[in-house]
């Protein structure tokens, strides 16, 4: 029997959390406000005492309230001990790395770690419920894992509960999700994993564990299709002097089309769709299918990360000994996170050309700066400010890489009084061309109407 725990009025159940990056300690924290009891197991020690003292490891609007909250209502723990961590457990979600492999393919070493150690240690019956994203199958095979490991004759059974918080607003996209994904295989486990989410009072859409994995990987590789489906046609409207920023808004009001996930600019970066969209391919590939869309969304948005570089590069002669500034680092606003961000591509590019390269990012340069320390770099440097205005001081062309709001506040005149030569390459379309051109300021975006 799965064994539960009656808080406050409601039923709510012993949770064990693998894993305290973005999915797993968001949801962890989640599950505790809702009233859940909730042990975060983490190999990594410091992260859990960051934790345990109620210090969030990395930024995330809201997470650190929650955190705070759960601690101090005896509902959220943090541990490295394995046994602390399953015992009593109901449920335990798995929220490890599945991290991009050379080919393309996704890395399952943590997730069977994970399993193993679970098949090994769990003394009570429980599902495990894999949060992580996996490719199609996975959730069967550590099933079967789980199996040839175990060794009482409890019940383990697993279930997949594919993730959709974005960063910058995880807090959010969890608590007031648009549906909860559950793929189970047994009556037992969908109504186990019903009855966890009830409070939350969300749609759930319960499917086969497979069908589970796969919306994760349709769901995501759509929205990065999208995107460089924008990028396709934001680069065809400066051929042909349309605005994209107008085409987004025409289209915008089809509500087959949607309003979200249609700007165009440097491409898609993160930790999600430029792993997710490789990976589907990857699963497509293995089974003899062409995956022809998301093959397309991948190479445009390879070509789209150099944009500004190439726009760049017909306007100067050279990068070498100029000084540009580089506005933003992380993927997107609202994280310090900066994997596979179009800053890297791009300051990589300029620091191997000879550029001086002022960095500005409000959350992201510590993370940058482990990529890229303050110094020389091939034949360039890097230097990092803390003020927006600053990388601007006599700057020879500047770079927009991240649309945060501290950025979108600098002015067209700013650009003009503090720039050496205001040249200003934006990869987030978040300046008004007339502005700019009224400032006198060069102004480049992407797939935007010349005059504005
Ligand atoms: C994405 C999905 O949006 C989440 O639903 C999903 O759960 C998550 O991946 C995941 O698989 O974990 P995330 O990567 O945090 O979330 O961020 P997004 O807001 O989707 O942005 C991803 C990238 O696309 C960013 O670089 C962003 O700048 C870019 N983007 C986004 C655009 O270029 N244009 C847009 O219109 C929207």
């Amino acid at each position: 029997m799965v064994s539960r725990k009656w808080l406050a009025n409601d039923m709510m159940y012993q949770i064990a959390v693998v894993g305290t990056g973005y999915v797993g300690l968001v949801a962890a924290v989640c599950f505790a406000e809702i009233g859940h009891h909730v042990t975060c197991l983490d190999v990594d020690g410091d992260k859990i005492n960051l934790c345990k003292s109620g210090i969030a490891p990395f930024f995330e609007p809201g997470l650190q309230e929650l955190l705070a909250r759960g601690l101090e209502q005896g509902r959220l723990f943090f541990t490295t001990d394995v046994n602390q961590a399953y015992r009593d457990a109901a449920a335990i979600f798995i929220g490890v790395g599945t991290p991009e492999q050379p080919d393309g393919s996704a890395d399952l070493s943590s997730i069977a770690k994970v399993a193993r150690q679970i098949a090994e240690n769990v003394k009570q019956d429980c599902l495990v419920i894999v949060k992580s994203t996996v490719p199609v199958g996975t959730n069967d095979k550590v099933e079967q894992f789980v199996r040839d490991f175990k060794k009482n004759g409890i019940r383990i059974e697993v279930a997949s509960n594919p993730e959709f918080l974005a960063q910058g607003s995880a807090v959010h996209d969890t608590l007031q999700a648009a549906r909860i994904v559950i793929g189970t295989s047994s009556r037992w486990a969908e109504d186990l994993l019903t009855d966890i989410y009830k409070p939350f009072g969300l749609p759930i859409v319960s499917v086969s564990r497979r069908s589970a994995e796969m919306i994760k990987y349709a769901a995501n590789s759509f929205l990065a299709l999208k995107i460089s489906y924008m990028n396709d046609i934001a680069n065809l409207c400066e051929l042909v002097d349309a605005d994209i920023l107008d085409v987004a808004k025409g289209m915008s009001y089809d509500d087959r089309i949607g309003a979200k996930h249609l700007n165009a600019g440097i491409g898609y970066g993160g930790s999600c769709f430029p792993k997710d969209t490789k990976a589907l391919e990857f699963l497509a590939k293995q089974h003899g299918y062409n995956l022809r869309t998301v093959k397309a969304a991948i190479d445009v948005n390879r070509d789209q990360k150099t944009i500004l570089i190439r726009k760049a590069s017909s306007r100067l002669i050279t990068f070498s000994g100029l000084k540009i500034a580089a506005l933003g680092l992380t993927f997107k606003p609202g994280t310090d996170d900066f994997r596979e961000s179009a800053a890297i591509d791009n300051i990589s590019f300029l620091l191997h050309e000879g550029a001086e390269v002022f960095a500005y990012d409000p959350v992201g340069t510590p993370n940058f700066q482990k990529l890229f320390p303050q110094g020389r770099h091939e034949a360039g440097n890097i230097t990092y400010v803390t003020q927006p205005r600053d990388a601007l001081k006599n700057a020879h062309a500047c770079f927009i890489f991240t649309e945060w709001q501290q950025i979108k506040e600098i002015t067209p005149q700013d650009y003009r009084q503090l720039m050496h030569t205001p040249l200003v390459f934006d990869g987030r379309n978040i300046l008004s061309i007339k502005e700019m051109a009224k400032a006198q300021v060069e102004y480049y975006s992407i797939g935007r109407q010349r005059k504005g």
